[in-house]
């Protein structure tokens, strides 16, 4: 699903991003990334998810080398990635259910189907009650569980999540932790960031350890 072989990324002579990394992520697999602040976490889930050029190496997205392709071929590739941030993003003046939308709208799905799937994830990330409020009206749980619901909307094969839990409290991260699960039990291949070794050890997943920009374990799929 997810091959990178020797890239390199730099954001400039003194701050490398990413040195000689190798690793593959299976599909319908779960990971995390690992590291200390500043060990590369984000950079490689930028680099995954077409968002920042690698410089130099080899990397396979659904088995197409994603290296050199154009930005209108990126923006489809990105179609089948979804990617929540720590901070959420929402849009605060939109309801919870039309933040979900945006998604299915930009890709021009019918007012019908919209309606259907925007309900299908709300429900699965308990949150139908909530459709008609505005973000900051929710708690930092809930509005993590709108940002994962409008990363799923659209069925991505990946999904991808930098610090999801960064800000919530230990019950919270539990939550998101459960829910994450749920989406990779439906055959998503899911690929989390995170620092919380709590969550890491709850779990059986994984784990791909970055320091200074390189992978130091973990780079490829158990057994
Ligand atoms: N836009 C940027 N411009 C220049 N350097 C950057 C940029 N983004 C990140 N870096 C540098 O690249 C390195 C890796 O940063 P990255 O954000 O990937 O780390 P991280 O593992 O996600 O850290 P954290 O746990 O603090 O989020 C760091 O040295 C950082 O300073
Ligand atoms: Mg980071």
């Amino acid at each position: 699903m997810i091959q990178m072989y020797h890239v390199y990324m730099s954001y400039g002579s003194d701050s490398p991003g990413l040195i000689d990394v190798s690793l593959r992520i299976e599909k319908a697999e779960f990971a995390f990334i690992t590291g200390p602040s500043g060990a590369g976490k984000t950079s490689l889930l930028r680099v995954i998810m077409l968002a920042e050029r690698s410089q130099n190496g080899q990397i396979l997205l659904f088995g197409k080398n994603v290296a050199n392709i154009k930005e209108k071929e990126r923006t489809l590739f990105r179609r089948h990635m979804g990617v929540v941030f720590q901070d959420f993003k929402l849009l605060p003046s939109r309801t919870v259910e039309q933040n979900v939308a945006i998604s299915l709208e930009v890709l021009g799905k019918g007012r019908g189907e919209i309606r259907k799937k925007v309900g299908e994830v709300l429900e699965l990330v308990g949150l139908e009650h909530r459709a008609h409020r505005l973000p900051p009206t929710l708690s930092g749980g809930e509005q993590q569980r709108v940002a994962i619901a409008r990363a799923i909307v659209n069925d991505p094969q990946i999904l991808m999540a930098d610090e999801p839990t960064g800000n919530l409290d230990q019950a919270l991260s539990e939550e998101i932790g459960v829910l994450l699960n749920r989406i990779n039990a439906r055959g998503s291949t899911v690929v989390v960031a995170t620092h919380d070794t709590a969550w890491i050890q709850r779990t059986q997943h994984r784990v791909i350890h970055l320091e200074k920009g390189r992978v130091v374990s973990g780079g490829m799929p158990l057994g």
